[in-house]
């Protein structure tokens, strides 16, 4: 299934200007037990063109950090403490929720895992389209329905004239999947954003979607961010990964970067956890114990309760490390990142696998 990637982006990573920044964000909830701290100072970046994939377990904030952006947190409980997200040099946390309606949709448009919950189940697909379009600009209604059957047909949906005044219901996950993408593409984004979408759909299909989501990237030119738990659909869309951990970056570099020689001892743990094709499942290396309680987040490195290079040395609990910058785009918040050639060769030795310089 491989595919041609879109180019890493307009311009090469870390030079010129990023089309969107999230800086420093803080996003809290306030609950019976304490307070969680569901996104803790959380920094990337994307360029225009590029697919920037999101990975991290359960939990680690990925969704509330691309939600706060949107303005979509519900507020209470939730609570933007700090940051900044600058789309082309605005703060988009300082808009107005009027002007940031304008945004959404608009500038930046998103496709979530269920289609259901986002389509509305009493419009019809080419009417929910149609609006998209018609919220944001001023179309007239033939040249509305000629744009939404060329955005169906685009998405690869069969008989789009027909689809067009079908309801949702009629419709298949992937067939409504695809609908939610061309309703999310239907006003030339500047960034897609894309949380888990295809999760919820039959690995056949999924691989369908991925393609078309592909598709509609390189007609937009959108810089794309691809929330998912699947390492193999980073491997086969992802420009750039962000390695999210207890609401914090560990890891960003390359796609390529990434799974060839890790630099966090987390990113490690999910590499050498993956079911691969020549690898016993016995001989995988899943990561002890659990995620981390957001509340009572773990001191110092949030991952040294379930790390082996941290074991034993006091920085890793009391000191909580910084964002290192390694390289252009390629960042470790690992104490010890200097120490990760030879923790990904000790791993190489139990799993019988090769990570550093293996081909993905
Ligand atoms: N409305 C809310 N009230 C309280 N806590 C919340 C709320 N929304 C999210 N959280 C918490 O914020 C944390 C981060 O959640 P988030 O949805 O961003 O995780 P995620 O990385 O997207 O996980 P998943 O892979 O399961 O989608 C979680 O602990 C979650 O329980
Ligand atoms: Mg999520």
């Amino acid at each position: 299934m491989a595919r041609e990637k879109t180019a890493p982006s307009t311009q090469p990573i870390g030079v010129g200007e990023p089309l969107l920044s999230i800086r420093g964000l803080v996003t809290e909830f306030a609950t019976a037990d304490g307070v969680v701290h569901a996104v803790d100072g959380v920094s990337y970046d994307v360029y225009p063109g590029e697919t920037v994939g999101v990975v991290g377990e359960s939990g680690s904030g990925k969704s509330v950090t691309v939600m706060s952006l949107l303005g979509l947190i519900p507020q209470p409980p939730g609570r933007i403490a700090g940051g900044e997200v600058l789309l082309e040099g605005r703060d988009l946390l300082k808009l107005d929720p009027k002007e940031l309606r304008k945004v959404r949709g608009k500038e930046i448009a998103m496709i979530f895992q269920d289609p259901m919950t986002s389509l509305n189940p009493v419009l019809t697909v080419g009417d929910q389209i149609a609006e998209a379009i018609t919220s944001h600009a001023q179309v007239g209604k033939d040249e509305v329905r000629r744009r939404c059957v060329a955005l169906l047909e685009l998405v690869g949906v069969p008989n789009p004239s027909d689809r067009f005044d079908q309801y949702p219901h009629e419709s298949s996950g992937g067939m409504r999947q695809r609908a939610m993408i061309a309703m999310a593409i239907a006003n030339q984004p500047k960034i897609l954003i894309a949380d888990e979408p295809t999760t919820a759909l039959d690995v056949t299909i999924q691989a369908q979607v991925l393609e078309v989501l592909a598709a509609a990237q390189r007609e937009t030119n959108a810089g794309t961010i691809l929330i998912t738990h699947d390492l193999g659909v980073i491997a086969e869309m992802a420009d750039r990964v962000v390695v999210m951990y207890g609401g914090r970056v560990v890891e960003t570099g390359s796609v390529d970067e990434i799974f060839h020689s890790p630099k966090h001892p987390y990113t490690l743990g999910l590499l050498s956890s993956l079911p691969r094709p020549n690898v016993d499942m016995e001989r995988l290396l899943p990561i002890p114990g659990n995620p981390p309680s957001l509340i009572n987040l773990p001191s110092g490195c949030a991952f040294h309760p379930r790390c082996h290079l941290g074991e034993g040395r006091s920085s890793c609990r009391t000191e909580i490390p910084p964002l290192h910058q390694l390289g252009d785009g390629r960042h470790s918040a690992c104490h010890y990142h200097d120490e990760m050639s030879e923790e990904a060769a000790r791993v190489e030795r139990e799993t019988g696998t090769t990570i550093e310089g293996e081909n993905p």
